[in-house]
């Protein structure tokens, strides 16, 4: 038979279908694109598994009307330039391929408009073909709008599952994406009912959601210039176990994540996740076409680290044991052998703090005389402040203790009345915020929100209420929780579900754990953390201190006494 050349349609259809799997395929490129774009917002909508239509929008960085042919031409992008960017690539993409691909197998359009433009632009394009171009009123970021999936491939169509199996794959993208972005708001929505809604959070929140665990234990563990972060469920006793590894924010099947963790032996069973920072230079993210693989330039530092981590974490697993208090006996000796996870403590010494874990119920500092000394000592690796009180040690995290601090504030605040405050500048709601603030109008002008709306056109912002210590919080955010504190369960009251998502709000911008504090600074958090009326949980019910009692430390070491 001749040898062909085969026609440039039939070759990207082919490479195409490389990349673009199935529905989730889609999903998983078209978010990577709205998370480079830096949105904080993004919408996934789906119809029938995604197999009619898949919408995903997105309040990101949008596309310039005048690049937009660009975009989904292959081998356009704007995230390398050169071979050796390859070595530097901080973002999820960088192909240039995947808008291409899925146009080339669907029926396609990308709307944009970015924050510098008044007016957006769109592409259509069918099969690979240009359809048409044109101008359109849209809000700031990108909406692309898939249908008819691989109406030109019916090769492909038929190895598709059914509508709820592609569904439920589709969660998993958009719930890994939430895992690894947890600041960002993702919504879900199939068949015209939403599936997941995250309003934003902490990675331990994200994962107490999706992974449906509360009893989450997290280690980091540094090793060179590899940062391993590994949390570790033991909702489900008995069950497999799960691990969901990410790579510099991609999720990733790597086999040396997984032979580190395993060769821990079967303590490990449970759910495992566990996300891998590196030097983009030492990571090859360039060979799978899905990019769902990627090789390390070091593998052996990397197993060394999720090894490390996971370790620590299974330590963790046995101080769990600990948590009911034990007979005054207290902590036994025996299948001793573990290590505390925070790998080092600053100060006052590198002593390894060893087998000391207890906790036994008076000795909170709830109930602790407040006349003992207080002293700071340092940080350990992970941000915990270091305090002796007294004889006893006690970690403080510091993030979970200035949410607890903020939230008695507001509720005290609060009491009063709801002030409000005029925007220097009125900010333009994206369509989703719009609907919420519809849904809840008066109840938000009650609260001390103010709109403006010009007919036909998007309300703006221009007043919010004003509490202290919400200073830090962006006008948008501060509605965005309200609207989230008005959808919850209302069995709580509303002052209670506002103080508790306005500071967790407050708490994002502001101090996290890492963040390194003086002594001054650290005596004060602790004096305002005890005079608040629930010292020892966050607004959410995490704790914010750990406390190791004197005489359990001398037990620990034999002394009598
Ligand atoms: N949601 C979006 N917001 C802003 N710009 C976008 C968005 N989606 C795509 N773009 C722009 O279009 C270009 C092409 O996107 P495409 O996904 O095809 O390639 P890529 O992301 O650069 O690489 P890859 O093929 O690895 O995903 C991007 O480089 C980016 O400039
Ligand atoms: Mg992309």
């Amino acid at each position: 038979m001749a040898i062909r050349r085969l026609p440039e349609t039939v070759t990207h259809r082919i490479a195409a279908g490389e990349v673009i799997e199935r529905p989730a395929s889609v999903v998983k490129e078209l978010l990577e694109n709205s998370l480079d774009a830096g949105a904080s917002r993004v919408t996934v909508r789906i119809v029938q598994g995604g197999t009619l239509s898949i919408v995903v929008e997105d309040d990101g960085a949008g596309i310039l009307p005048e690049e937009l042919p660009l975009a989904v031409e292959r081998f356009a992008t704007s995230k390398l330039f050169d071979i050796d960017d390859l070595e530097r690539i901080t973002t999820l993409g960088f192909r240039g391929e995947a808008l291409s691909s899925i146009a080339s197998v669907s029926r396609f359009e990308v709307r944009s408009r970015p924050a510098s433009k008044t007016e957006g632009a769109f592409i259509r394009v069918e099969g690979g073909q240009f359809i048409g171009s044109g101008t359109i009123e849209t809000p700031k970021g990108t909406r692309v709008q898939v249908d008819d999936l691989f109406f030109n491939l019916p090769a492909r169509r038929k190895f598709l599952k059914s509508s709820s199996a592609e569904q439920r794959r589709i969660l998993k993208v958009v719930q890994e994406m939430a895992i690894v972005f947890p600041a960002v708001s993702f919504l879900f929505v199939a068949d015209g009912k939403s599936v997941f809604r995250w309003e934003g959070g902490t990675r331990r929140e994200i994962l107490q959601a999706v992974l449906g665990e509360s009893r989450l234990r997290e280690t980091r563990y540094e090793k060179g210039p590899v940062i391993v972060e590994a949390w570790r469920g033991t909702a489900r006793p008995g069950q497999r176990t799960e691990v969901l590894s990410f790579v510099n924010g991609r999720r990733v099947t790597e086999p040396t994540i997984r032979s580190a963790l395993f060769a821990l032996g079967p303590e490990i069973a449970g759910d495992w996740v566990i996300l891998v920072d590196c030097p983009p230079a030492d990571v090859d993210v360039n060979i799978h076409p899905a990019k769902a693989e990627v090789r390390f330039r070091n593998s052996g530092t990397v197993f060394e680290a999720v090894h490390g981590a996971a370790k620590a974490a299974l330590a963790f697993g046995a101080e769990l044991v600990l948590e009911k208090p034990q007979p005054s006996e207290g902590f036994s000796s025996e299948g001793g052998g573990l290590n505390l996870p925070w790998p080092r403590v600053a100060a006052p010494t590198e002593a390894e703090v060893g087998r000391l874990v207890e906790y036994p119920a008076g000795d909170f500092p709830g109930s602790a005389p407040k006349t003992a000394a207080v002293r700071f000592l340092g940080h350990v690796s992970e941000g915990f402040l270091v305090f002796s009180e007294g004889n006893d040690l006690v970690l403080v995290d510091p993030h979970a203790a200035h949410e607890r601090i903020l939230y008695d504030r507001l509720r005290e605040a609060m009491k009063n009345r709801f002030p409000s405050q005029r925007l220097g500048m009125k900010t333009e709601l994206s369509p989703s915020l719009a609907a919420g603030a519809e849904e809840h109008r008066f109840r938000l002008l009650e609260l001390g929100f103010g709109f403006e709306q010009k007919h036909g056109l998007v309300p703006s912002l221009t007043a919010v209420p004003f509490f202290p210590g919400l200073e830090s919080v962006s006008p948008e955010d501060l509605l965005r929780s309200t609207i989230a504190a008005l959808d919850e369960n209302p069995e709580q009251p509303l002052d209670i579900r506002l103080a508790r998502r306005w500071a967790s709000a407050a708490c994002h911008g502001a101090m996290k754990l890492g963040d390194r504090v003086g002594s001054e600074e650290a005596l004060a958090l602790w004096h305002q953390l005890f005079e608040t009326e629930g010292p020892r949980t966050c607004p959410h019910g995490r704790p914010t201190f750990l406390r190791l009692g004197g005489s359990a430390i001398k037990r620990h070491f034999g002394r009598k006494g």
